[in-house]
């Protein structure tokens, strides 16, 4: 069967075949069709410059166009094809900006501005608030797949989210780095900024409340017809957080085969020690009586809790103010992450109610439990010991 097209810039009629077609992942795609798609971005009025922003934002509205032009038949196998292809090229296209000065200071942290070197590609036609926060990609990253009108919205709150858990990433690897250097102020400044990340994270669950399931499910069908079958396991900055936190369940990499460079950058994080490990490790050498087989372990195993490391914080909770501070601001972490996972249960019984899900059974059946995944354990089970109550109080010793 062959499909007519017409170039959208050069206007050149192109017809492609459905057979023989190529598997990217588990998708088939036409063959001649990544043919077209490069030679749109080549085309002469694109020209194959993919270095500037404004270049690529014309290479995606391009992407449109084609969309538009082709006909019904292959109309789905095209967008399942042009979004695959897209996220190639975006990636290439972003690895060039990520060699470009503005972005380098954007990833290092730097707030020397005086140390960049600004080219005049830089400043193709951007202002230097849309060159610092490159407004001009962030704008073009909300790509709907559905005309239902809350579609934007949805997007717009899952991609903060993933902004907020790729900066809490950043700063609990900060507070490692910190910890490591035996330097607990600056260790508790990066993990205060966690715990205050986390109510802007949190507050996006109050704009997504709109929800019903009327509203929820034609946006999943048309996901999955575009995209494929998803499940928000599929995302990686919150598992890296969570195997910081030190939740190490393995189970969780297989959703990462298809996307290599994150398997890897998640196994690496499996393996290697978790926030609670550091903390652990820090306050061994802080001479607390913390076993040593409580840090020195397999990190990819599961965390198990100890008495001696709930004796250690408690000794920590009575005798050391700046020890009983870092344990409270753990505190408040797992505290703050459990009420995402809280809210999140919420929106789910609001919009799936007992529905299945993506692994066959409800929704709230697989996700009640992980309540029960609480960070940073002996910091809660401690308190049964932590304080004296004093005579009359309602509340006992705990081994009366
Ligand atoms: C809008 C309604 C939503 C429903 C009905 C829903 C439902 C679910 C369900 C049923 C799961 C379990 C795995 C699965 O079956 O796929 C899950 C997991 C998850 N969802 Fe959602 N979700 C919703 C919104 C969101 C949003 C907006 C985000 C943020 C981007 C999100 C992030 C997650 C994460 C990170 C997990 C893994 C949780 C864990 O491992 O403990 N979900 N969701």
């Amino acid at each position: 069967m062959l499909a007519s097209f017409q170039h959208p810039a050069t206007k050149t009629p192109f017809k492609t075949s459905l057979r023989g077609s190529t598997q990217i992942g588990r998708m088939r795609y036409p063959p001649l069709l990544f043919n077209i798609i490069d030679d749109v971005f080549s085309c002469g009025r694109l020209s194959n410059d993919h270095k500037t922003p404004r270049t690529l934002i014309e290479g995606l509205s391009v992407f449109d166009h084609v969309s538009a032009t082709f006909d019904q038949q292959i109309g789905g196998c095209l967008r399942r094809a042009m979004f695959a292809y897209q996220a190639r090229q975006a990636s290439s296209c972003l690895a060039t900006f990520e060699s470009r000065p503005v972005t380098k200071l954007l990833q290092n942290g730097s707030t020397n501005a005086m140390n960049v070197q600004i080219t005049d590609k830089d400043r193709f036609e951007q202002t230097p608030y849309s060159m610092w926060l490159q407004t001009e990609i962030l704008h073009t990253l909300q790509r709907t797949v559905s005309d239902h009108p809350g579609e934007y919205s949805f997007i717009v709150n899952c991609q903060v989210m993933e902004l907020y858990w790729a900066l809490i990433v950043r700063e609990l690897q900060a507070a490692q780095s910190s910890l490591r250097q035996n330097d607990l102020a600056q260790a508790q400044q990066a993990l205060r900024r966690v715990v205050d990340a986390h109510e802007p994270l949190n507050a996006t669950w109050r704009s997504l409340s709109w929800l019903t399931p009327s509203d929820l499910l034609p946006m999943l069908g048309a996901a999955g017809a575009t995209l494929g079958r998803d499940t928000a396991l599929q995302g990686w900055t919150y598992r890296h957080m969570v195997y910081l936190f030190g939740i190490k369940q393995v189970e969780h990499l297989e959703h990462f085969r298809p996307q290599p460079r994150r398997w890897q950058q998640l196994n690496e994080a499996l393996n290697a020690p978790s926030v609670y490990d550091d903390v652990l490790a820090f306050l061994h050498r802080e001479n607390l009586p913390i076993p040593r087989s409580q840090f020195e372990r397999d990190f990819a195993q599961p965390y198990k809790p100890s008495p001696e490391v709930e004796r250690a914080w408690q000794i920590g909770y009575d005798e050391r103010p700046e020890i009983k501070n870092l344990g409270e601001t753990l505190a408040d972490i797992a505290e703050e992450f459990t009420t995402w996972k809280y809210r999140h249960l919420m929106l789910t019984r609001r919009t799936l109610g007992s529905r299945k899900a993506y692994f066959g059974v409800s929704g709230i059946e697989w996700l009640t439990p992980t309540l029960e995944e609480i960070p940073f354990p002996e910091l809660f089970s401690a308190r049964t010991f932590i304080g004296d109550p004093p005579a009359g109080c309602p509340v006992g010793k705990a081994k009366e």
